[in-house]
């Protein structure tokens, strides 16, 4: 591991928002006296009623009974900050690029526009009762009406939550069922690397089990043909074009919900992360501004989907917050060619990047030369996020994408956190490759042993945070108790982030991962738990066990190792045939890379399977398997080893 400094470089001191001297203040402030320091960061956004309360905050170290509240008392709606107030300074800027899969296709939507549209698509569904706290799903590619879609749903008070273009039919089915949604906003298909995506047939099979949907809003984006069920389905354009081009935004308490978003636990099936409207959106204005050194003019491009936190909080809500020029990108890193991401860079002469250590992986493998032959000499900052690092990809990154005249902020945040919790600044923090660094201000991380016991200094363990940030997820979306449960229990009155991390004598901290049974592939979270679930539900398998594996690119790969039921062969058609139905039933996200038939699993005399011992043989580190003294039956282990794919 390479622990070298690259220290903050004086021209970008000299114009950064936040230099060291200025961090090391904010910290301070923000530790010493947050409602303060809090109640002065507020003002970034528009109020239409000012907080008195900062914040309310209980981890239930006494009770076990956890409360999140930053600025109760405050009254905002979202879309005010993001649209509203630029329309006098700046209406005819570009708020949005929006750069499609084709190389050919873009566009561009000033702020006046983005108004207009949003005011029109709110008093469609207004038209059809939608009314605040309602929930309204969104299934659509990386296109304007994705962004729309969700500002419209603010400005009328209804709860958003997005689930990915790339979810199967079922994912999208149990998403809509536990949030109850009542509208559905889709498209007849997407895009993605010269391929169509169905969304409008997903849709529909997912509908089929869905009662509570009584509309859903069709953007006609490809023009494929598409079934249209009369009476539930209208096309976007039909709903939209005829209405007024404002709408009353609907006034809201700070601790009202913006949305949900489902995201993959160690357990059971995924949570629906809740999120609320004040604080969340001052934790993205601040974050986007002082992460990215953000300033007037910039153009920003954050490669995400928004179908995951990312784009929410750096492709819509922070950017825009901050009047800023977003870029959204329909396409993929490698379509047409693996130059693209440096040639939209060019095109729309982007400023600010941020991208995931996949991308760069990926694109490390095809060399220098197809970033070399662009310029790039917009480029200010870079950024990473959503997995690990590895030093060599930094380094990549760093010298032939930024010339190494560009910081790279590696970002570490979660779902949960709703935006950026430890990422360097700019302007303020020397970079090492490999390292998120220091915590923002107003964010207290520490690192406990399995007992919860503080450890001081130099250190590795579990990363759990001290106390709360306005950013900080509220609940699971109709499960308090899981929240609770997940996120607070295990060590009592912090935060458990479920990963563990190495703090350097710097006071750097290096997140090494998942400890739980969560793996992160291709920076997407997936619980090991639901691939099993999507395993067992095939007919021919009996029991299944998913585990991550080291993936060269896709930094963990999936691993899962199945025991057929009594009399089925394990033959190579049913190998694929496995691959294919984890993809129906939950998406291609989800398709093992690998799969190992195991006549038996290692379990402990009480049942449970031990997974540390699959996760070495998937990592083919099977000469430090550790005791294996307390298994039911030893014998299992060896049969793995000596049957390792791969
Ligand atoms: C998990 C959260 C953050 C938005 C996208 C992913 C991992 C994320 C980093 C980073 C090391 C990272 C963690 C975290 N992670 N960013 N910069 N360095 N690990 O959000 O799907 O909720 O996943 O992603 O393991 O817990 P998510």
């Amino acid at each position: 591991m390479s622990d070298a400094l690259i220290a903050v470089k004086p021209e970008i001191a000299a114009r950064a928002h936040v230099d060291a001297a200025t961090y090391k203040a904010m910290y301070d402030a923000a530790a010493a006296d947050p409602d303060a320091f809090w109640a002065a960061e507020a003002k970034r956004v528009a109020w239409m009623k000012t907080p008195t309360i900062i914040k309310n905050v209980d981890f239930g170290g006494t009770s076990g009974k956890v409360s999140i509240k930053w600025f109760e008392d405050g009254v905002l709606n979202v879309t005010e900050s993001c649209l509203d107030r630029h329309l006098a300074t700046r209406g005819d800027q570009v708020a949005i690029i929006w750069e499609g899969d084709d190389p050919k296709a873009d566009s561009k939507v000033t702020y006046k526009d983005l108004h207009a549209r949003v005011c029109q698509l709110a008093n469609a569904m207004r038209g059809m009762g939608v009314k605040k706290g309602d929930r309204v799903c969104i299934y659509l590619p990386m296109i304007v009406e994705a962004a729309v879609a969700m500002l419209a749903c603010a400005r009328i008070g209804a709860v958003h939550s997005i689930v990915f273009g790339g979810f199967s039919p079922d994912s999208l089915a149990s998403r809509i069922q536990d949030s109850e949604c009542t509208v559905l906003l889709t498209a007849d298909e997407g895009r993605r690397g010269g391929r169509k995506v169905p969304l409008k047939v997903n849709a529909d099979e997912a509908l089929k089990t869905c009662p509570s949907i009584r509309h859903v809003i069709v953007a006609k984006n490809t023009g494929g043909a598409v079934a249209m069920q009369e009476g539930r389905d209208v096309w976007w354009h039909d709903a939209c074009d005829s209405q007024p081009t404002t709408a009353a935004p609907e006034p809201m308490g700070a601790e009202d919900p913006l949305f949900i978003l489902y995201t993959s636990g160690s357990t059971g099936k995924p949570k629906g992360v809740l999120h609320t409207t004040g604080g969340y959106l001052v934790w993205a204005s601040f974050t986007h501004q002082n992460v990215f050194d953000y300033r007037d003019g910039e153009i920003y491009w954050c490669t995400a989907d928004v179908g995951w936190v990312t784009g929410h909080t750096y492709i819509v809500y922070g950017p825009l917050a901050n009047g800023a020029t977003t870029l959204m990108f329909e396409g993929v890193p490698n379509y047409p060619t693996v130059s693209r991401f440096w040639e939209v860079i060019d095109k729309h002469q982007v400023n600010i990047f941020y991208t995931a250590p996949t991308a760069i992986r990926a694109l490390m493998r095809d060399g220098e030369a197809p970033v070399k032959k662009t310029s790039r000499a917009s480029l200010r900052i870079l950024g990473s996020v959503g997995e690990p690092i590895n030093p060599e990809a930094w380094l990549w990154y760093y010298r032939n994408v930024g010339d190494e005249r560009c910081p790279i902020v590696d970002t570490w945040w979660q779902t949960e956190t709703g935006g950026i919790l430890i990422s360097p600044l700019p302007g303020a923090i020397a970079q090492k490759p490999g390292s998120a660094t220091l915590p923002l201000p107003g964010v207290r991380p520490a690192l406990v042993d399995n007992d919860g016991n503080p450890l001081e200094g130099a250190t590795e363990g579990n990363l759990v945070l001290l106390d709360s940030w306005p950013g900080q997820m509220r609940t699971v979306y109709g499960d308090h108790e899981r929240f609770q449960q997940t996120y607070f229990s295990t060590f009592k009155g912090t935060y458990f982030t479920g990963d563990g991390a190495r703090r350097d004598a710097d006071g750097y901290y290096w997140i090494t991962g998942r400890v739980d049974d969560v793996i992160n592939v291709a920076g997407h979270r997936m619980g090991t738990a639901e691939i099993e679930s999507a395993l067992v539900a095939h007919p021919k398998v009996a029991e299944a066990a998913v585990v991550g594996m080291p993936h060269e690119i896709k930094g963990q790969g999936i691993y899962a190792y199945v025991t057929l039921k009594a009399g089925e062969e394990p033959t190579e058609a049913l190998r694929k045939e496995l691959v294919a139905w984890v993809r129906k039933e939950i998406g291609p996200i989800a398709s093992p890379d690998a799969i190992q038939w195991a006549p038996g699993l290692p379990k402990t005399r009480s049942g449970k399977i031990m997974r540390r011992i699959l996760r070495k043989i998937a990592a083919n580190e099977t000469e430090a398997l550790g005791d294996t003294s307390t298994l039911a039956d030893p014998a299992v282990v060896q049969e793995l080893v000596d049957n390792r794919v791969g």
